[in-house]
């Protein structure tokens, strides 16, 4: 039997791509990622389940399912901070496959993929270098669709969840994006006192597993603060874990106007 040993709200912010070179403004989000490496050591999960807001696709949902994601990345958005960045960890082709059927079976659209040669984008390997320096956990990276609304992610969610109960894995679902996202020029600007307001009460209720609260405030905390990806990463994170978790905020920082929270929750 598998089941959800954790789950991750984390920031992918690109200026902390080269952490020897991150600027003063995302120390405080480093510190909190470094935090969540040592909740995934203790937690020992199998295999973590990573929705990106920067893996955008349109028509279905994706779920890679390489034996092994190697490669070097250079952002075509950002080629100026992230370039030439090597990443190499397992992935889970058995899991990744079992999450498209299940999501197919639930009426959301999905893809299992092994298609070579793949590049991953920065919202996947950003995170994953520090949740596990090592790289030595198993990764299955799922896009954000476009054409699925927030019901569909959450379907896409309740999905992820249930082919991991169904298999052999501990795994930690993670949502790699920020929350309110409106974006303006100028990397260390916060959102308004509004926006970072609207996180902080959703962040709350997320870390106290008020999963009815959740459910009424989550549509409308989407649309209000224009959140990444419309909040879809989020969604499926919720789906997983049926927004029953409960956990801490680690961090919560700016990047050019966007709020990013650094989160850990548990069943
Ligand atoms: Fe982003």
């Amino acid at each position: 039997m598998g089941e959800i040993v954790g789950a991750l709200i984390v920031t992918h912010t690109p200026r902390i791509a080269n952490e020897a070179a991150a600027p003063e403004f995302t120390r405080e989000m480093i510190r909190g990622m470094h935090e969540l490496e040592g909740v995934v050591a203790r937690l020992r999960p199998d295999v973590i389940v990573q929705s990106s807001t920067h893996w955008v696709t349109t028509f279905n949902h994706y779920a890679l399912s390489h034996k092994r994601h190697k490669g070097v990345l250079t952002s075509s958005e950002a080629p100026e901070i992230i370039a030439g960045m090597p990443y190499d960890f397992p992935g889970d082709p058995e899991l990744a496959e079992a999450i498209a059927k299940k999501a197919n079976e639930a009426g959301a659209p999905a893809i299992a993929s092994a298609a070579e040669p793949f590049m991953l984008e920065y919202g996947t390997v950003n995170p994953i270098q520090y949740l596990t320096p090592n790289f030595d956990v198993s990764v299955v990276p799922l896009s954000c669709c476009l054409m699925a609304n927030i019901a569909e992610c959450l379907r896409f969610g309740e999905a992820v969840g249930a082919a991991i109960r169904a298999s052999s894995r501990r795994a930690i679902v993670v949502a790699s994006g920020a929350l309110s996202h409106k974006l303006v020029r100028g990397p260390s600007t916060w959102p308004t006192e509004e926006n970072q307001k609207l996180d902080r009460q959703f962040i709350d209720m997320v870390t106290h597993g008020r999963a009815d609260e959740i459910k009424s405030f989550f549509p409308n905390f989407c649309k209000t603060t224009q959140a990444e990806m419309g909040g879809r990463h989020v969604a499926m994170l919720l789906g997983a874990t049926g927004g029953t978790f409960k956990g801490k905020l680690h961090a919560y920082g700016p990047s050019s106007g966007t709020g990013n929270p650094v989160v850990s929750l548990e069943p």
